[in-house]
Parts: C-alpha cells; sequence; structure tokens
C-alpha cells in the first residue's frame, strides 16, 4: 500500500514512560493518545513498530488491550516479552521520546455492553490477559450493573502478579471488588492453596469456594482473556454449565479473548 495511503490509518506517538515490574520480561508502556482515538474499555488498538531504523514506516503490527481508560489523555499497554518473539522484545526495548504507531481505529468485543446487569462480574484472566479488564474497574457502569466484581490473575508465579498492588488497594477501599491471584507454579500467595491453574481451580471449586461468589449462568457473567488454551479449556467447562456466548443481539453471558 502507498505510504500516503498508510498514513491515513495511523497516528505517530511516542512513548512517556517505560515501567519494568519484577517479572524481567513484564513492562508497562504509556504513550502519547491521539485526541481521535476513542475506545470503550476492553478493547485493544494495533500498535506499529519498525524493524529497523532504515524503515521510513512501521512494518510490523501487533494488538495490544489498552490498560489506561478512555478518559486518560494517554494510552497504557500491558507487556511480556516472548523470547524470539518478533515485536514485543522491541517495545519492550523502548524508551522515553521513543515513536510508536497506533492505528486509527481500536478493535474488539471483550466489552461489558454484551452482559445484562447480573450479581456477580468474573474477569478471568491469564498473564497479560489482565490488561484488557485494567480500564473496565475504572468505568461507573461496572458498579452499577454488577454486585461483585472478580478478578481471577492466572500467573505463574506471584514474581508475575503486575498491578497486583493497584488491585489489592481497590480491595481494601471498594466490598463490590475480589482480587483472586491464582499461581500455577507456586502455592498462591493470598491464600495458600496448593499451586493450580486457574481451569483446575474452577473444577475443582476452588475460584467460588475461596471468593464467596456465585458462578452458576443464572447469577453470573464472566469473561476469559489470554492464553488461548486456557480459554478453550475454560469455554468448554463454562459451556457445560450453561454459560453461552451472545447471539444475533441476545445478551450472553460469557465473552472470550485469545492473546494468540
Ligand atoms: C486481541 C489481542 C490483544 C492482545 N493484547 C496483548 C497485551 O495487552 N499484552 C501483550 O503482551 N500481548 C498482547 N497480545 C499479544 C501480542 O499481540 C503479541 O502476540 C505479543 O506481543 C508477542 O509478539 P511477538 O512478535 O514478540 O511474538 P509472536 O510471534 O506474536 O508470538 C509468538 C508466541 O509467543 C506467545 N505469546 C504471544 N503473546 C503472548 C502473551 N501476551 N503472553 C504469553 N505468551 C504470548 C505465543 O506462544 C505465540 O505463539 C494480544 C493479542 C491479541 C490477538
Ligand atoms: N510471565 C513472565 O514474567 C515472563 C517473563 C519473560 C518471558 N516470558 C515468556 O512469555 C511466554 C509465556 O508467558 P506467560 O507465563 O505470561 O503466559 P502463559 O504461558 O500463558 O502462562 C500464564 C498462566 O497460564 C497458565 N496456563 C497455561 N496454559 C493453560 C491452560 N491450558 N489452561 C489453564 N491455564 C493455563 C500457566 O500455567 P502453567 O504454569 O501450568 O504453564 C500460567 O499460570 C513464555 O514464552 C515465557 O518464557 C514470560
Amino acid at each position: 500500500m502507498p505510504a500516503d495511503q498508510l498514513q491515513e490509518k495511523y497516528t505517530c506517538q511516542s512513548v512517556l514512560s517505560v515501567k519494568q515490574w519484577d517479572s524481567p520480561g513484564l513492562v508497562s508502556i504509556k504513550a502519547t493518545r491521539d485526541a481521535g482515538f476513542n475506545f470503550v474499555p476492553g478493547q485493544f488498538a494495533r500498535i506499529g513498530l519498525r524493524s529497523d531504523d532504515a524503515q521510513t514506516e512501521p512494518d510490523l503490527w501487533r494488538a495490544y488491550s489498552m490498560v489506561s481508560h478512555p478518559d486518560d489523555d494517554y494510552l497504557e499497554f500491558f507487556s511480556v516479552t516472548v523470547p524470539d518473539g518478533q515485536f514485543s522484545p522491541k517495545l519492550a526495548a523502548l524508551q522515553e521520546n521513543d515513536k510508536l504507531w497506533i492505528e486509527k481505529a481500536p478493535f474488539g468485543f471483550l466489552t461489558l455492553e454484551r452482559f445484562l446487569p447480573a450479581k456477580a462480574l468474573w474477569l478471568v484472566s491469564t498473564g497479560t490477559g489482565l490488561s484488557a479488564y485494567l480500564p473496565m474497574l475504572r468505568d461507573a457502569a461496572t458498579w452499577q450493573h454488577f454486585e461483585k466484581v472478580i478478578i481471577v490473575h492466572g500467573v505463574r508465579t506471584a514474581r508475575e502478579l503486575a498491578y497486583r498492588q493497584t488491585l489489592e488497594q481497590l480491595a481494601q477501599t471498594n466490598p463490590q471488588f475480589i482480587y483472586l491471584p491464582v499461581t500455577s507454579r507456586e502455592p498462591w500467595p493470598n491464600d495458600g492453596q496448593a499451586a493450580c491453574r486457574v481451569t483446575t481451580a474452577y473444577v475443582e471449586g476452588l475460584l467460588q469456594r475461596v471468593t464467596g461468589q456465585p458462578l452458576t449462568a443464572e447469577d453470573a457473567r464472566i469473561m476469559l482473556c489470554g492464553n488461548p488454551e486456557m480459554v478453550t479449556e475454560m469455554r468448554g467447562l463454562l459451556q457445560e454449565q450453561g454459560f453461552a456466548a451472545s447471539r444475533r443481539g441476545n445478551p450472553g453471558t460469557l465473552a472470550v479473548e485469545n492473546y494468540w
């Protein structure tokens, strides 16, 4: 596509700051936001980078969920560096004032408009899948439509629990919110449960037991985001219990997004 046509599809932004989390491969990047870039919590942007300095235009593109809220005048993304990945090591190496490009249109349907109000909203993620949920927690409608909001974050070890402090603070100050970190390679950090994946925790009834919240299609809505194998397995288990995606305008009880 000619360069002038491409330029109509994206804007050039610059890095404001890069935060390195405790785990070496995890970073959060804040960038400037074009005033015309509007999105709904849960949506993602397509970020462009140049494969090398000889390129004049971005030639590598990947999807990243917005961690920031639509009201923020900046964009924030949370990224894991995949060893040998083409894109994520370049994103993690960005420094203040470096350029990155953002497609003008946001994408994605992992948004709360898909659900009718319910007793409990379960937001289940693995790894960086947490990103999509963070702006939802800052939306007034979330707290009006659901009596309880539960974030389940599945990671290998507690070191990978990015945003843990923010989420624990919110849980302390907002009685509607429950934060449940689930570690698969060491005991759970807050509850001392034996190491297990979020899928096992669901099958064994641990998610419901530890939080004391319903996880039935009558009383709950659930989102799944992150590792596609987790999404497939968890979706299958939930469908057996009557959860279903939205169809032809009928609001569902289950919504999912795969990160690869
Ligand atoms: C809708 C959508 C939203 C996304 N949002 C985010 C986000 O907010 N943060 C983020 O870090 N990534 C996100 N991703 C993944 C991201 O687009 C890239 O795939 C990722 O950064 C790796 O790019 P890469 O070129 O380095 O490796 P790729 O060649 O794209 O991927 C190589 C392999 O790395 C693994 N992998 C890719 N992404 C991840 C990941 N996020 N966590 C663990 N393993 C992974 C998979 O095994 C994949 O096959 C999202 C993807 C989609 C489709
Ligand atoms: N996370 C980091 O801090 C970090 C840092 C640097 C690089 N990386 C690289 O990033 C890639 C993966 O990153 P990641 O650890 O964030 O993502 P991940 O491999 O998707 O693991 C995140 C969590 O999802 C669990 N999981 C995996 N498959 C599942 C399934 N089918 N059902 C339910 N749960 C499942 C994992 O459990 P298990 O423990 O059982 O797999 C883990 O608890 C790897 O290439 C890694 O080397 C990660």
